[in-house]
């Protein structure tokens, strides 16, 4: 069918969705939806994140999205059900892909999990991992500066590495073998958390697992793009153009134009690939 994929996420984190989507079904074209201006979600009360979490989705749904993907593990926790009840297209979050992902490569069943203190506080990926294995041991730290240092650019060097070997401490006494990468913005710092966590343990983003449900539900509903062409993604932010499109360009590999767009009393950019 063709009509576009909804994707959407508090900042510049579901482009590491975006990114597994694009090269897992390249001829589907994708509408991004970034509320840069109103990121963290992470320390927001539910409230909130359901009510911009809403403003999104009706946002790409008059964009004719023929599927919705909600590329943020603090929305998914807080919103997915909700919107999948309400919607008539397939909604799909990251937390379940995670979950899976981590079952199949633990081997000492000790899965640690990182997220914002939302996810992590909602309990979501115990939840998950349990309802899979009830004798995985889970280990959960919500890493709360993760985020603001994604949306600065800040991936790598003395400051990031001190940063996430302080916020990682929790698992100091924690024999695991898989870290879950339980926010979507993670996987950009995902050379660095090795770095502090060591080469003995298997680092999980969700987004492999999530573009290999989006292809399996866009498959089974029969709303593949079967034609052939170089979809132009189109990809709004919220926040300032400029320091998205750097994260854009940097994660995705496409080249990017800037355009002016609305959010209901806010304004937002439109920046799509040509
Ligand atoms: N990337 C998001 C997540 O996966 C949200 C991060 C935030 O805005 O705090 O949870």
């Amino acid at each position: 069918m063709d009509k576009p994929i909804g994707v959407m996420d508090s900042g510049v984190g579901g482009l590491t969705v975006v990114r597994e989507l694009n090269r897992q079904l390249p001829k589907e074209e994708i509408v991004y939806f970034g509320d840069t201006l109103r990121c963290p979600y992470g320390s927001r009360s539910p409230e909130e994140v359901k009510d911009y979490t809403w403003e999104m989705t009706k946002f790409l749904q008059n964009l004719h999205v023929k599927m919705l993907v909600i590329a943020c593990n603090t929305a998914t926790a807080f919103v997915l059900e909700e919107i999948k009840t309400e919607l008539d297209i397939p909604v799909v979050g990251v937390i379940h892909p995670g979950a899976r992902s981590a079952i199949k490569v633990t081997k000492n069943n000790r899965v640690g999990v990182i997220g914002t203190e939302g996810t992590i506080n909602s309990g979501a990926y115990f939840d998950a991992l349990k309802n899979i294995n009830p004798d995985i041991v889970v280990e959960s730290v919500a890493c709360p500066l993760f985020v603001p240092m994604v949306e600065n650019g800040s991936l790598s060097g003395l400051e990031t590495e001190k940063t996430i070997r302080s916020s990682l401490s929790g698992f100091s006494n924690f024999d695991m073998d898989t870290l879950i990468l339980g926010c979507t913005h993670y996987p950009l710092l995902r050379e660095a958390i090795q770095q502090v966590v060591g080469p003995e343990v298997q680092l999980i983003c969700s987004g492999i697992e999530t573009a290999r449900e989006v292809s399996t539900v866009l498959h089974h509903s029969s709303l593949l793009f079967t034609g052939e062409r170089e979809p132009a993604h189109r990809l709004f932010t919220s926040g300032r153009p400029a320091l998205f499109a750097r994260m854009a360009k940097q994660w995705l590999d496409v080249p990017f134009q800037i355009e002016p767009a609305v959010l209901s009393q806010s304004m937002v950019t439109h920046v799509h690939g040509d």
